[in-house]
């Protein structure tokens, strides 16, 4: 564990950039600025190390990051319709930032715009923060702890807990946008992919679902046998118009409550491969379709499809879904919740 200064923010507050590294070379870079991973640095088959997700070179560019590189989200990420909610009795109102509906609880006050407080140990980094009860407009003091981790398997690990003191929604989720070529080599459509996932919740075109559970055989969303990106994601469905591509919340498969493999990414050439683990019951897979053209650290370029998100998570809008399993969190229910990022 190593730790330097990532920059100052425009209220004078230092933050830092933690390097976790393990023996075969993999390193994971996280900042305590909305705990968000900068850097991962992997060895393709031959050796050859690139940094695989999309991000800033200091804290300035994450206090812009308009398309939320790397950011951890909460209390609740993805969409909330019409940007309110009831809860025991109470309505609650979020910011409109995504038309009439709430994305990712708040573009500029969310948790990946705070300063976050940490603590190191050898081989972790345990980032905690504060929420006071009506903050961004979720009820409860709330507190969220994400503890980042790299073992020797090249699994990087992300644990999430959040208690809060009154009943709230927590639902959050890492963004990171990964090109598994190197995180300056343009488009992600070149890569294959595989989700196990029999069933996703398909949504309106403000991508709120309809509250269904929905079978992917016989769509272009059937991607439980690997696909290439490219080959389906500018199909001719209507889920797919909506969304300019893949944006939609997979139901993944064999649901428990444990840890178990939803996904799988490969590189051109099978160079890299990254598996997902998560313990959630859904995943948003993102294609980066509305990346805007922008600029990136160490003098990159990012624009549409640069990288993919797999953002694991409850599903979206489950607060108006009856049948999607619950985000409703307080005292006595205490949210934990893993997931991990593995090259294989
Ligand atoms: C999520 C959404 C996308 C997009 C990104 C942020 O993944 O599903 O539609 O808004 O966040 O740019």
């Amino acid at each position: 564990m190593q730790k330097r200064s990532f920059g100052t923010t425009k209220d004078g507050k230092e933050v830092f950039l933690f390097s976790l590294e393990n023996k075969n070379g993999v390193k994971a870079e996280i900042t305590n600025y909305g705990a968000i991973l900068v850097n991962l640095y992997v060895p393709d088959k031959n050796g050859n190390v690139e940094d695989v997700v999309l991000g800033f070179d200091d804290v300035t560019g994450y206090e812009a990051n308009p398309s939320y590189f790397g950011s951890v989200i909460a209390p609740s990420a993805n969409r909330i319709g019409g940007a309110s909610f009831e809860l025991n009795g109470e309505t609650y109102s979020l910011k409109k930032n995504n038309g009439e509906n709430n994305l990712h609880s708040d573009d500029e006050l969310g948790a990946h715009k705070r300063v976050w407080d940490f603590m190191e140990s050898e081989d972790s980094v345990t980032f905690t923060l504060k929420n006071a009860d009506g903050e961004l407009g979720f009820p409860g003091n709330k507190e969220f702890k994400v503890t980042y981790s790299l073992d020797d398997e090249n699994g990087l690990k992300i644990q999430y807990e959040a208690t809060s003191d009154k009943d709230t929604i927590i639902n959050p989720t890492n963004h990171s946008y990964f090109n598994l070529k190197g995180h300056k080599e343009g488009n992600i459509e070149d890569h294959r992919i595989t989700l196990l996932a029999s069933n996703y919740t398909p949504a309106d075109a403000a991508s709120i679902p309809y509250g269904d559970i929905v079978t992917v055989e016989g769509t272009p969303m059937d991607l439980r046998k690997e696909i290439l990106i490219g080959d389906k994601i500018d199909t001719d469905f209507e889920q797919l118009n909506f969304a300019v591509g893949f944006d939609h919340n997979w139901v993944t498969d064999n649901y428990n409550g444990e840890i178990r493999k939803i996904a799988t990414v490969k590189a051109p050439l099978d160079a890299r491969i990254m598996e997902v683990y998560t313990d959630l019951p859904g995943v948003q897979f993102y294609a980066g379709n509305f990346i805007d053209p922008q600029d990136g650290k160490n003098k990159a370029f990012y624009g549409k499809r640069s990288g993919l998100c797999l953002e694991t998570q409850c599903y979206p809008d489950s607060i108006h879904k009856p049948n999607f399993p619950s985000v409703v969190y307080g005292p006595g229910k205490i949210y934990k919740s893993t997931t991990i990022y593995k090259f294989v």
